[in-house]
């Protein structure tokens, strides 16, 4: 429903000749909500700001990745002070509920030119349910406007995540975390660690199948679609800085605190483990490796939630016995937190010899899904069956598109009126389909392996250099080598 005050809006913009359109959705206060709802990276937006200068009000529109160089602005508008309208002025001003700006504010309006390098951009429509995307260049036709250079790209935020090389990743691993990454690494500074040195903490003896394990998981991360151009992977143990700083952290772990991280716990349990230090430790060097980057988001599968809780406590205490250091990085858990194993009885795992991976050949996937577990208690095509906790309709329900066509399964597997058989024929199909460019990249790189190692070694290097950076914060802080500087 287009509402009346929208509408009015729309009329206004064409008789202004502002090229636009309408698009809706939930109403969304936050500009970053909307456009990851939208599926647009951040940079593809703008907002209206209503802003006090000095004793009168403004408009400046800029992208939603910019922000405001404050003293140069003051400058371009002629004003000693300038603040953001409160949410009454804003009312009073634009007569729009607070949030809700477009761009006939009819202020002055100041347009940054960093509008102008994209050709489209989404902005307000003075409702939270509707944005408009507009024709940049036609922004220019706003009443009493003017182009200026008035604000400057933000620096991204941080993503640091990774995965300890125990074999190759599995389709647990893409609904947990992979898919997050490819899907954020334009609008994050991305990297993406592969972890061997955390592989050593569950068997040191195994040096050449960690080698195997983590080139595998280099490919898987490549193969899914993490652009080298765009995001950088590196081998943990390629920056000996983290494991620098990893022996700091551990001096600020108390041993209590350490055996009861439940991530440890419930990994000792289920893998029946005489656990070695290092293991007990992994979530201090997880917290080196993630505050090595100043990561803002780590996204990782639901059991490593307790680890970044952990890497928070360190970041919080080093803040505060020494200032302002470290963010404190936040955990993103994928859109299905646990996938069931094709056994349908624990979570999908490598160890549980219940995985389908992402680099399975159509017939290994065709046998996987044959076998697959369903609802025991049904032995014919027309007895009633059971949906929930059945590992077949819940992969049907996050990989195949075709929400219909799963729907249906669904209904006629309750009635009784659908066979296993089909029912697994439709989700081999949306399966291949959806793994046949996973392998097509694999592939890709598995047969230049020159590049994939010049990737590997440019993205290390270039790891190094903000874990040094970091390091050597740390040890000003700290003073730790007072006595023997110069
Ligand atoms: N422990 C993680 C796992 O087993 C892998 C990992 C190591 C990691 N260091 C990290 C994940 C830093 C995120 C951030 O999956």
């Amino acid at each position: 429903m287009i509402e009346p005050i929208v509408s009015q809006y729309s009329q206004k913009l064409k008789d202004l000749g502002i090229e636009h359109t309408l698009v809706e959705h939930p109403p969304i206060v936050e500009v970053f909500d909307c456009m990851r709802y939208l599926g647009l990276p951040i940079s593809e937006g703008f907002s209206t700001l209503v802003m006090k200068a000095d004793d009168r009000y403004v408009a400046i529109i800029r992208r939603d990745d910019c922000q405001l160089k404050l003293v140069e602005a003051c400058k371009i508008i002629g004003c000693k002070k300038l603040t953001l309208a409160s949410p009454d002025e804003f009312e009073k001003i634009t007569h729009l509920p607070s949030g809700a700006a477009n761009v006939l504010t009819g202020l002055p309006t100041y347009l940054d030119n960093g509008l102008f390098e994209k050709e489209y951009l989404m902005g307000g429509s003075g409702s939270l349910s509707i944005t408009i995307r507009y024709k940049s260049k036609d922004l220019k036709k706003i009443p009493s406007s003017q182009v200026v250079d008035i604000a400057i790209v933000k620096a991204k935020p941080r993503i640091l995540t990774g995965d300890t090389p125990s074999g190759k990743l599995h389709l647990g691993h893409y609904v947990g975390t992979l898919e997050n990454r490819v899907k954020l690494q334009h609008e994050y500074d991305t990297f993406i660690l592969l972890a061997n040195v955390h592989a050593y903490a569950n068997d040191f003896t195994q040096s050449e199948a960690i080698n195997n394990s983590a080139y595998e998981v280099f490919l898987d991360n490549l193969a899914v679609g993490i652009d080298p151009q765009v995001s950088t992977i590196y081998l943990e143990s390629g920056i000996p800085e983290t494991l620098e700083l990893y022996s700091y952290f551990l001096t600020m772990v108390s041993h209590s605190r350490a055996v009861r991280n439940p991530s440890v716990k419930d990994e000792i349990k289920y893998k029946k483990l005489d656990p070695t230090l290092g293991f007990i430790c992994y979530p201090i060097l997880q917290a080196a490796d993630i505050l090595g980057f100043n990561a803002d988001l780590v996204p990782v599968g639901e059991d490593q939630l307790p680890v970044i809780e952990q890497t928070t406590e360190i970041a919080r205490s080093f803040n505060k016995a020494y200032g302002d250091t470290f963010k404190i990085p936040k955990g993103l858990v994928g859109r299905v937190a646990r996938l069931v194993g094709t056994d349908g009885q624990t979570k999908m795992s490598k160890s549980g010899h219940n995985a389908i991976l992402l680099s399975d050949d159509e017939a290994t996937l065709r046998q996987k899904i044959q076998s697959c577990y369903t609802d025991p208690k049904r032995v014919h095509a027309t007895d009633p069956g059971t949906v929930e906790g059945n590992p077949v309709f819940d992969y049907h329900h996050a990989f195949n598109p075709n929400i219909e066509e799963v729907k249906d399964l669904e209904d006629r597997y309750r009635q009784g009126t659908v066979g296993d058989k089909e029912v697994k024929e439709k989700l081999f199909a949306a399966l291949n389909t959806f793994l046949a460019p996973i392998r097509e990249k694999r592939k890709f790189y598995e047969d230049r392996p020159e590049l994939a190692k010049s990737i590997l070694i440019d993205g290390t290097a270039r790891a190094r250099k903000v874990v040094k950076e970091t390091l050597d914060l740390v040890k000003s802080k700290t003073q730790m080598n007072k006595l023997i500087e110069l």
